[in-house]
C-alpha cells in the first residue's frame, strides 16, 4: 500500500472534537460562488452559460499596467516594502485623493496600500471593531462586512436602504438604530449591489448625524470611478468634520480592470492609522512588492483604455435597463458601478427563485439579492461586468424566461 494511503486511513480514523468555533459557524459561503459553482458545472456538462454573477471586468488589464509589473519584475522588486507601502506609490496616492477626492491625506503617516480594497476592510474592521460593539450596516449592502464584523465578535445592526428612495439612507431609522454600543457604520458608495451613488446634500446630511453620535465610518469607495451620466462622486471623507472619522477604502481592481492584482488602498488620520497599520502588518505585512509599482504606474497616466471600458459598461448599462424596462420589470436606473438590482417580485417569485430558475431553465447566472440583506429578497443582481454580446444574449434569454413565466401566471388565472 502508498504510504500516502495509509496516512488517508489513519486521518479518517481519528475522532476529533467540532473545532469550528461560534463565530465561524456564522460565517456562510456567499451566494455568489454557490450560485457561480452552479454555473460552472452546467458550463462544464455543455451547457451555454451567460455570467452575470460575476462582480469583476472582463477587460485584461491595460498593457502600460502589465508592462509596469513585469518591468518591477525582471528589475527584481521581490522584497517586502515598508507596512505602509512603496512611499512614490503613497505619494501618488496622496495626489489623487487631493486632485479627485478632495481629501487631504499625508503619504508619510496617513495612506496605506492593502491587498485589495478587501484587505483594507478586514485591517479596519478588525482593528477597531470589539467584542460586542455595534456596527451599522446597509441592507441591502456588500456582504463580507457583515461577515468581518462576525469574525471581530461585534454585532451587525441592519439599516434598511429601500428601493422607494432609490437606496438612500432614511436618516431617522438610522439614528433610531444608534446606541450608546455603536461605534462604526460602514457605507459603500457608490454602491455594490445596487449601483446607486449618494449625492453630496445626503452626504452632508449623514456627516452631521455621524458626527453628533461621534461614530466612525468605514467608506468603501471601491467603485467611485466606474460612474456614468456625468454624476459626481463625493467622496464622505471630503466634508467638513469627517476626515478625523472616516477610513476610506479605494482600489485599484475596478478602477484600472486590476482584480487580479489584489491592490487597493486606505486612508485615514495618523491616529486612527496607528490602529489600523499594527492590524495590517500583523496580517499580511505589506501589499505584494510588483503590484505596488503596477499601481503606480497605472495612476501616473490618463489611459484612452480606461475610458473605453468605462463607455463599454455605459452601453451594456443601457442595453440591461433598457430591456429591463420595456419588460416592466421594476429597476433603479444605475448611476454607477456594473451592478443592476430589478425587483422581481412581479414575476410571482422572489430572487431566490428567480436566481435559480433563471439560471437552471435558461443558463443566465445572477445573484439573488437575499445575498445582500433581507431587504433585497425580491431582488437579483445583474452584473454587467460581461462582454456586450452575453449582454445581449442575456437579455434574449430574460425575454424568454419572463415570456414563459407570465405565460404559466396567466394560465394559473
Ligand atoms: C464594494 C466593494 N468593496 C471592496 C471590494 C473588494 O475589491 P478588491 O479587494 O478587489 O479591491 C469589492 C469587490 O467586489 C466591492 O464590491
Amino acid at each position: 500500500m502508498q504510504p500516502s494511503c495509509l496516512s488517508w486511513i489513519c486521518r479518517r480514523r481519528q475522532a476529533m472534537r467540532d473545532y469550528e468555533p461560534e463565530k465561524m459557524k456564522k460565517i456562510t459561503f456567499t451566494g455568489i460562488r454557490r450560485v457561480m459553482a452552479r454555473a460552472n458545472q452546467l458550463e462544464a456538462e455543455g451547457e451555454s452559460i451567460i455570467h452575470f454573477e460575476v462582480g469583476q471586468p472582463d477587460f485584461v488589464t491595460p498593457k502600460y499596467i502589465r508592462d509596469a509589473a513585469c518591468v518591477s519584475l525582471q528589475a527584481g522588486n521581490t522584497r517586502y516594502t515598508s507596512n505602509y507601502g512603496n512611499l512614490a506609490l503613497r505619494k501618488a496616492i496622496s495626489a489623487k485623493l487631493e486632485k479627485e477626492n478632495h481629501i487631504f491625506a499625508d503619504p508619510e503617516s496617513e495612506i496605506m496600500v492593502t491587498v485589495g480594497g478587501e484587505e483594507a476592510m478586514a485591517a479596519a474592521v478588525l482593528a477597531l471593531v470589539d467584542a460586542g460593539d455595534e456596527v451599522l450596516l446597509t441592507d441591502p449592502g456588500y456582504s463580507p462586512y457583515d461577515s468581518m464584523v462576525k469574525i471581530a465578535n461585534g454585532i451587525p445592526v441592519y439599516v434598511s436602504l429601500d428601493e422607494s428612495r432609490n437606496f438612500n439612507f432614511d436618516l431617522q431609522e438610522l439614528e433610531s438604530k444608534i446606541t450608546t454600543k455603536t461605534k462604526l457604520l460602514v457605507l459603500c458608495n457608490p454602491s455594490n449591489p445596487t449601483g446607486t451613488m449618494i449625492d453630496r446634500d445626503n452626504l452632508a446630511a449623514l456627516s452631521e448625524v455621524c458626527i453628533r453620535h461621534d461614530l466612525l465610518v468605514i467608506a468603501d469607495e471601491a467603485y467611485e470611478r466606474v460612474i456614468y451620466d456625468g454624476n459626481e462622486h463625493v467622496s464622505l471623507a471630503s466634508l467638513p468634520g469627517m476626515f478625523e472619522r472616516t477610513i476610506t477604502i479605494h482600489s485599484f481592481s475596478k478602477s484600472y480592470s486590476m482584480c487580479g492584482f489584489r491592490i487597493g488602498y486606505l486612508a485615514a488620520s495618523k491616529s486612527l492609522m496607528q490602529i489600523l497599520i499594527r492590524c495590517h502588518q500583523k496580517m499580511v505585512l505589506c501589499a505584494t512588492s510588483f503590484a505596488q509599482d503596477a499601481a503606480l504606474a497605472a495612476l501616473g497616466k490618463e489611459s484612452d483604455e480606461m475610458n473605453r471600458m468605462l463607455d463599454a459598461f455605459d452601453q451594456r448599462r443601457k442595453v440591461i435597463y433598457d430591456t429591463l424596462t420595456e419588460l416592466k420589470i421594476p429597476c433603479n436606473r444605475p448611476q454607477a458601478a456594473f451592478y443592476v438590482f430589478p425587483n422581481v417580485s412581479c414575476l410571482g417569485m422572489d430572487g431566490d427563485q428567480f436566481a435559480l430558475r433563471f439560471l437552471e431553465e435558461n443558463g443566465v447566472a445572477c445573484v439573488p439579492g437575499r445575498d445582500f440583506g433581507e431587504n433585497a429578497k425580491n431582488n437579483v443582481r445583474i452584473s454587467y461586468a460581461a462582454s456586450l454580446e452575453d449582454c445581449l444574449e442575456g437579455m434574449a434569454r430574460l425575454k424568454q424566461f419572463v415570456e414563459k413565466v407570465r405565460a404559466e401566471e396567466g394560465e394559473k388565472s
